[in-house]
């Protein structure tokens, strides 16, 4: 295979993660550990499109297949919505954005199917959105109201965030990051008039945006998006060229959270450190709010069953990468496991095991530049049992039965969490890990 496609093969499989974390937090929402409006009126979209973005035809059929499969078969073939449930989902939404506070826990509108991802693996999405969306309001709340800041998030994908802060918070813009392909495809779910998601970014759909209706046209739209406070803009991360592309709709003297939720694991390990040092020293105040998964070392969490998967989640998320499972410490470590099972998918997380301890994770970002006093690196194990309230984990336990405690345990160990601020200090209430 020639060099080129071999990359464009890998960029592929890695741009496919997004449908996986998204399918895990479609299956969350469901059980109602979360409650993401959005999330439903986003999916049938992106199957859509997704699908116009193949270019053979019978390609494009497998791939609305396993798309179908993958998000439980509650879209049809042509990637729509039942025209009720729709109506449902944007009547809920406008009530929710006009009101100003999304309500955790209500009710989806989608009917739930009856095979939906494992409870072990709703638990750690559920724990991963739960504690990204602590820091994020802690950033958010330690602005004035009339402060202007900013969130950049690396590897975006399909990430409903925005849709859900933009319209709480005024003071805040919101840059995504991704891929073109994935641009495109999320660019033209928004402007999509039958949902209307483009009303929470504040985006004006008066423009002439027409939308693809073939293969042909879809190469051909633009893949970025602007508002006054929403800006979608398709980059390689690898590339720091793209600060060109980011500049006209960033302010760096800002405070700025840099969100990279499973994302810079997927680039060598020079690469996103290159790439964690660029927004280190073009932002005057920033913090990173780093999740990503952490293969252990062989010094650490000896003698321990380990779970790299259960066959039922996605390669990125708590569990999920194929049917290897309490497996001895002793004949391979976590993050070797995992890295076999990315390889079937051509997929390389070089960090896995470069930084697969939290005391490696904290001594790159000091490597940086960042002070020591100012990083915050805790494992989803330690943050399960000492950042969730006890009446929000009753609530959580309640939702469905979870037998296997240890394996959750097991897997939450073998996630971190990463707060580092420069320019200023994230004040936070919840303790990190003391190494
Ligand atoms: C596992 S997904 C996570 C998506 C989203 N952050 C979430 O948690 O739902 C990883 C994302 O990173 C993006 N990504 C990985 N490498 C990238 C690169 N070099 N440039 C731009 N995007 C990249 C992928 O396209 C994909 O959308």
């Amino acid at each position: 295979m020639a060099l080129n496609s071999y990359l464009d093969d890998q960029d592929s499989a890695i741009r496919s993660t997004d449908f996986d974390a998204l399918s895990c937090r479609l299956s969350t929402h469901l059980k109602g550990y979360i409650f993401d409006p959005y999330i439903e009126l986003l999916i049938p979209n992106l199957i859509n499109y997704k699908t116009l973005s193949v270019e053979s035809q019978f390609k494009s059929l497998a791939v609305r297949r396993n798309l179908k499969k993958q998000f439980f078969g509650l879209f049809d073939i042509t990637g729509k919505l039942d025209s009720t449930n729709a109506t449902t989902a944007q009547r809920s939404i406008t009530n929710t954005y006009q009101q100003g506070t999304l309500q955790r826990g209500q009710h989806p509108t989608l009917s739930r199917p009856q095979v939906l991802k494992s409870p072990v693996i709703n638990r750690g999405t559920w724990l991963r959105t739960y504690s990204i969306d602590l820091i994020v309001k802690q950033f958010i709340d330690q602005s004035e109201i009339d402060e202007p800041i900013q969130i950049i998030s690396l590897g975006s994908g399909n990430d409903t965030r925005a849709f859900n802060l933009l319209p709480q918070y005024p003071n805040l813009t919101y840059i995504e990051l991704d891929f073109e392909e994935t641009c495109k495809i999320k660019r033209c779910a928004i402007l999509n008039p039958s949902t209307k998601l483009y009303e929470p970014l504040s985006i004006d759909h008066t423009s002439e945006d027409t939308l693809p209706q073939n293969h042909e046209q879809f190469r051909q739209i633009p893949a970025e998006l602007h508002s006054s406070r929403y800006h979608l803009i398709p980059v390689d991360l690898r590339d720091l060229s793209f600060k060109e592309q980011i500049t006209p709709y960033m302010d760096f003297t800002r405070k700025t959270l840099v969100l990279s939720e499973c994302c810079i694991c997927y680039l060598s390990t020079d690469k996103s450190n290159e790439l964690l040092a660029f927004f280190k020293q073009i932002l005057e105040k920033g913090v990173f709010l780093i999740y990503e998964p952490i293969g252990g070392s062989d010094d650490s969490m000896q003698n321990e069953s380990v779970y790299a998967g259960n066959g039922n989640g996605s390669f990125d998320h708590p569990g999920g990468s194929s049917n290897i499972s309490n497996q001895s410490r002793a004949s391979s470590s976590y993050g070797e496991i995992m890295l076999r099972n990315l390889s079937t998918r051509s997929i390389d997380m070089p960090s896995l095991l470069s930084y697969g301890t939290i005391a490696s994770q904290k001594q790159r970002l000091i490597e940086i530049g960042l002070d020591a006093n100012h990083i915050g690196v805790s494992d989803l194990k330690f943050v399960y049992f000492n950042w969730v309230q006890q009446e929000i984990l009753e609530k959580v336990t309640k939702l469905e039965f979870l037998d296997e405690i240890e394996e959750l345990n097991l897997i939450n160990l073998h996630y971190c969490l990463i707060v580092a601020s420069w320019g200023f200090k994230l004040q936070s209430k919840f303790t990190p890990y003391q190494i």
